[in-house]
């Protein structure tokens, strides 16, 4: 335990490989956070597996044992709040919170999508990026607020669809973008550089170009 470095727990459902790149990170040296636990709705998470590896503490809050979705919500924020966290980061985590859970934690909730938002909310992100014509996809990372996938985004990073893409060959290239963004923005959150004013996300105090989105910086610019 490092008691200087900011707590954070983070929340998943399965696979687990962005969860991978955060603990890349933090091993690496380059993200001064403290992996409080690792929390799962399902008992199979092979994230589970990746965090136990890392020495991180696991818990599972099986939704299924629970008869009403309050109820294991409750659980769930009694075991996040044991852990005092300045941030719950969701990392593939597959269930829609209520407001009571978003407003608990409003303001240090943060979540990652694939999608380039405010395009393709909700699931199937990739299909429906192919159906569409588009020739960019990508990926947000965004502060969760009550709609679903509608928070404040804070860094975006975007792939170009190629003709032959399947939905598999284009998450491929936009997950490999999600593991550069996600620990970037928890790390910009962490160093206290993040702020969000008229639903808009501010880094270091400035707003970035593409309709107050942030984009990833070039090298070297973080
Ligand atoms: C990622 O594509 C993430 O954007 C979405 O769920 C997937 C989780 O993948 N929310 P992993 O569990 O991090 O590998």
């Amino acid at each position: 335990m490092n008691p200087k470095r900011a707590a954070v727990v983070i929340l998943i459902s399965g696979r687990g490989s962005n969860l991978q790149a955060i603990i890349d990170e933090v091993r690496a040296g380059k993200l001064p956070i403290e992996l409080s636990a690792v929390i799962s709705n399902h008992p199979g998470a092979q994230g589970l597996k990746r965090a136990r590896e890392a020495g991180i503490p696991t818990h599972v809050v099986d939704d299924r044992e629970f008869k009403t979705r309050a109820e294991f919500e409750h659980a769930l924020m009694q075991r996040i709040d044991a852990c005092r966290p300045q941030l719950v980061a969701l990392a593939g985590f597959m269930r829609v919170l209520s407001n009571e859970f978003v407003d608990h934690y409003a303001g240090r909730l943060i979540n990652i999508h694939p999608s380039l938002l405010p395009r393709f909310r909700g699931l199937n992100t990739h299909e429906r990026a192919l159906q569409s014509g588009a020739t960019r996809h990508g990926a947000s990372v965004h502060f969760v607020t009550r709609e679903v996938d509608a928070g404040p985004v804070i860094i975006q990073a975007a792939v170009p669809v190629r003709p032959d893409d399947t939905p598999e060959t284009l998450a491929m290239r936009v997950l490999k973008e999600e593991h550069r963004i996600y620990p970037l923005a928890i790390r910009w959150f962490v160093e206290d550089r993040l702020n969000v004013r008229d639903g808009r996300v501010l880094l270091d105090g400035k707003q970035r170009p593409e309709q107050g989105l942030v984009s990833l910086p070039e090298a070297g610019e973080a």
